[in-house]
């Protein structure tokens, strides 16, 4: 494995644990207050996770336009983002919180899958 896709793969466990620890405390009407935990570490995290997957994307040349499996990729990506920023930041009714924090769970989970199989559909 190289070591940009070490660092990309690493990101992305820093990047889902912190989202999954944002999202327990949200559900259990705990919201992480504090803004370095809340905020600015997982908002750095995610940057460079993107980023991580752009130069990769450029070094090994793949690109959303020629390769599926990385578009429907980055169409995820965007759903996830959606999902996550309702799941976290939403305040109102809290069932709102979960649902999308689950939706958020298994589209991150459609693009592990895509991303390890470079698959647009990883089950067929
Ligand atoms: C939420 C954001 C992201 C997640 C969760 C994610 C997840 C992953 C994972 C788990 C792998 C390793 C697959 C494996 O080898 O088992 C991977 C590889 C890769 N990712 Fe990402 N990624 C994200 C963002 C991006 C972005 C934005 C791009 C490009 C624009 C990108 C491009 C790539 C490329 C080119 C690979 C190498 C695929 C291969 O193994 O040949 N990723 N990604």
């Amino acid at each position: 494995m190289s070591g940009l896709l070490l660092l990309h793969v690493t990101l992305v466990v820093i990047s889902l644990a912190l989202f999954t620890w944002r999202g327990v405390r949200m559900w259990s009407g705990r919201p992480v207050d504090s803004r370095r935990a809340g905020r600015l570490i997982p908002d750095t995290i995610d940057t460079l996770l993107l980023i991580s997957g752009v130069v990769l994307a450029y070094l090994w040349h793949v690109a959303p336009w020629a390769d599926g499996w990385l578009a429907a990729k980055l169409a995820a990506i965007v759903v996830y983002i959606l999902f996550g920023f309702v799941a976290l930041q939403y305040r109102g009714d809290r069932r709102i919180n979960r649902v999308s924090f689950i939706i958020a769970l298994l589209v991150m989970g459609y693009i592990v899958a895509v991303a390890h199989t470079m698959q647009i559909w990883p089950w067929l």
